[in-house]
């Protein structure tokens, strides 16, 4: 089945924020944000943006009706701020006038006193500081002080990664209209609509039944609307709420690269022990998360980071220890992978040193200690492993040993260029990590002409939700796809939404909707047995849009059916509630079983290095990824390339780069290269790996969204491969990402 948006994404008539039609007497909002990165706020001068043509209100922290907080795990994050700037971009007062243009004039006319307070941008110097957001986190499994003792070799490093900007093609934004009795209807780009409405209602005082929120779909969100698309729907809020007319935001890209957070760049410390056959016995870790300003989603993204600290590997000693370090830049934020993919960087930096040292191949080492079915993850759960099976498929279909010898012959034949391999095995459980997220709703509405409405918690961003909901309903009353219709996410119809996020948006709201679809069928099939008279419920199943009697079909079709169930006074309406059973964590132990599932999957990459220019291409990614049983190939290949590339860009292009005064260089698109159609995989092989095993998921139907963007990180260690091919003397770094620049350095750099 076709992405039910694709025909109305191609003739450009989905909506999004920026079309809905506008109600008379909208007004227009802009931000003055803080010119620098740290200091107290002497005085604001707004004389000048007031007399501004067009302008209405400006607005501070003392005119908030409510609080001024918007903190959603850690209530460190004002609104508007309040005496203190804590980075570049930091919204200080807002400017509402009567359009766009106006209120962005307006907004440069304000002028801000700031007596300048010392600047933090490395997490190192941070913890130094003891500039920490929460206190540490750590894993342990086994001991690593005892299993060092008995390693044949060890090896210890440093390890950098950088963030990344989401860039999703639509900005941030939020249209806040004001209704009867002080209430709010606000439209906001989230992916989180009920943190929007929580954070609203905490700045406008209002309780949440006052404030409705309401999503058709995003351009985009990659998790940079999880949590901070709150931040101008709430503004917008307050705006509506002091003038009493609709206000909308709908953010600059420049604004939006200035004044939002971004993955979290980490800095790292490892020390991996292996024995004389090269299984890996102990590793340690320091994570050092670069928060930003504000705790924003940092300390759940330190968790992911831990969680996946040992990617698809079983490792006996394990001691992991993250710190989520303040610094002066824009709060930053989830985004896919969620910390997940700085941790795996780490890990394979690390076995890729050891592999170095010890003269074998990275693969020799990685396959060596896959995870194998049953062994225990450094949180105590076990794995149901298809990280052996992948690899081996892999191997089957795309022949390592022939890609790297034919890597090794065209190396010899060609002295300025240079080809590169890696393997990018991934593991990537599939759950918040935060247990009591994992739930969701769903309400199933069954008209009397037959057709079926169904809202959930889930948000539409390009991912695909919404289709493979539809397919749910259509499946579950075995009717036709076009008599399903899959509506806004709103929280007057689905309350208490978990964000759309960790991959799970298909899997919890899914069962939530086929739990709903599966009760009204219920009813129905005791109006059919009534209507065939039938003495057993039991024999009465649906097929086609007809009912079947004892599997033969009968000429009650559905809508009649429908109709019938109606005038009989059943009700053709659910909502249902599903919570993803037997997932559970204890903090205090560190051990649980987070997940309702692991990902599994692995990546042949390849790349060619211009030895001349320090430029590359990616040859091919293959990959034998793991769906279990998928429910729409179409939408997840679309997946899988979509990550994959944007996983690409984050380890080899993608550099977000803010100086020592904290401002962002890469501040616009000029300056901040992602990847374009000439920088995809010429071959983007996907294979699926067959498995049988039962899942968790929707239909059995693995969770895509976020795991292929880690076979990006294969990338990484292809280029530096091939660097390595054409230099033997150097040692790159392991400092993703490995941009064209660095590339050349190290071509040419001297032990
Ligand atoms: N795909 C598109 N096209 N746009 C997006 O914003 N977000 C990613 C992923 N794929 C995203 C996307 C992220 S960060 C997540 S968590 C998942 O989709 C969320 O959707 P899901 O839970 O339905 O997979
Ligand atoms: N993944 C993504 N988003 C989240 C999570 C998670 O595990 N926890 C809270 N928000
Ligand atoms: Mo995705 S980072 O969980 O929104």
């Amino acid at each position: 089945m076709k992405n039910i948006d694709a025909k109305s994404h191609v003739r450009g008539e989905s909506i999004y924020l920026d079309d809905i039609p506008l109600l008379q007497g909208t007004l227009f909002a802009c931000v003055f944000d803080s010119p620098v990165a740290h200091g107290l706020l002497k005085s604001l001068d707004l004389s000048d943006a007031k007399k501004s043509d067009g302008v209405v209100r400006i607005i501070t922290a003392q005119d908030l009706p409510g609080k001024n907080q918007i903190g959603g795990i850690v209530p460190d994050e004002p609104l508007l701020a309040d005496g203190h700037v804590h980075f570049q971009g930091m919204p200080i007062a807002l400017v509402v006038a009567e359009s766009e243009e106006a209120a962005r004039v307006a907004a440069q006319k304000i002028k801000a006193q700031i007596e300048p307070l010392e600047i933090i941008t490395d997490p190192r110097v941070a913890f130094e500081k003891n500039e920490l957001i929460i206190p540490p986190k750590r894993f342990q499994l086994g001991n690593t002080t005892a299993a060092f003792e008995v390693c044949a070799h060890i090896f210890q490093g440093r390890a950098d990664v950088n963030g990344q900007e989401h860039l999703y093609i639509e900005t941030q934004g939020a249209y806040a209209i004001p209704v009867e009795a002080g209430g709010l209807k606000i439209y906001s780009s989230t992916q989180g609509p009920t943190a929007v409405q929580r954070a609203t209602a905490g700045v406008t005082g209002l309780p949440m039944h006052q404030i409705e929120v309401d999503v058709t779909r995003l351009g985009g969100g990659f998790g940079g609307k999880e949590d901070q698309a709150n931040t101008w729907a709430a503004l917008c809020a307050v705006a509506t709420q002091l003038t009493g007319r609709p206000v909308k935001y709908s953010l600059h890209r420049l604004e939006d690269m200035r004044m939002t957070g971004k993955r979290n760049p980490y800095s790292a410390d490892y020390k991996i022990g292996l024995d004389k056959n090269g299984k890996i016995l102990a590793y340690e870790v320091v994570f050092y998360q670069n928060a930003g300003a504000a705790a924003d989603l940092s300390p759940a993204i330190l968790e992911r980071t831990l969680f996946h600290c040992t990617n698809a590997y079983f490792i006996p000693n394990v001691a992991a220890t993250a710190y989520s370090c303040r610094t002066n830049l824009p709060p930053n934020t989830a985004f896919r992978g969620f910390g997940g993919p700085q941790g795996m960087f780490v890990m394979e930096s690390a076995i890729a040193h050891a592999a170095e040292k010890l003269q074998v191949d990275a693969a020799e080492i990685q396959r060596k200690n896959l995870l194998q079915p049953g062994d225990e993850f450094p949180y105590g759960q076990r794995a149901e492993s298809e990280a052996e099976n992948a690899w081996v498929q892999a191997d089957l279909h795309f022949h390592f040993e022939k890609i790297r010898r034919d890597a090794q012959s065209f190396n010899r034949q060609h002295h300025y260029q240079k080809r590169g391999v890696a393997m990018m095995p991934i593991c990537f459980g599939i759950s918040f990590t935060n247990t009591s997220m994992n739930q969701a709703r769903a309400l199933v509405h069954v008209y009397t002409d037959g057709s079926v409405a169904v809202s959930t918690g889930a948000v539409e961003m390009g991912q695909g939700v919404n289709t493979k909901i539809l397919q749910v309903a259509a499946r579950a009353f075995s009717i036709p796809p076009e008599k399903v219709k899959v509506h806004s996410t709103n929280t007057l119809r689905i309350a208490n939404t978990s964000p759309s996020a960790a991959s799970a948006t298909a899997d919890l709201n899914g069962k939530a909707t086929l739990m709903a679809c599966e009760t009204i069928l219920d009813r129905l099939k005791k109006v059919a047995a009534e209507e065939l008279q039938s003495q057993n419920v039991e024999d009465i199943s649906f097929e086609n849009g007809f009912v079947q009697h004892k599997n033969q079909q009968t000429n009650l079709d559905w809508a009649t059916l429908v109709q019938t169930a109606h005038r009989k006074r059943v009700s053709l309406s659910e909502h249902a509630h599903y919570a993803t059973p037997g997932v559970h964590f204890d903090w205090d132990t560190a051990k649980g079983h987070p997940f309702a599932y692991h990902v599994y999957g692995v990546a042949a990459v390849q790349v060619t290095v211009d030895c001349l220019r320090g430029i590359y291409e990616v040859d091919f990614v293959k990959t034998v990824h793991d769906f279990g049983k998928s429910m729409n190939t179409a939408v997840d290949y679309g997946q899988i390339e979509g990550g994959i590339v944007q996983g690409i860009g984050w380890m080899t292009m993608e550099e977000v780069v803010y100086d020592a005064e904290g401002r962002l260089r890469s501040n616009a698109l000029s300056k901040y290269k992602i990847p374009d159609i000439y920088s995809v995989p010429k071959v983007l092989d996907i294979v699926p790996l067959e498995t049988a095993r039962e899942n968790l998921a929707i239909f059995s139907s693995k969770a895509v969204g976020e795991p292929p963007l880690m076979y990006g990180i294969g990338a990484y260690f292809a280029i530096r491969d091939a660097v390595r091919a054409f230099n033997r003397e150097v040692s790159p770094a392991f400092d993703a990402p490995f941009a064209t620049e660095k590339v050349l350095m190290n071509l040419y750099a001297k032990k």
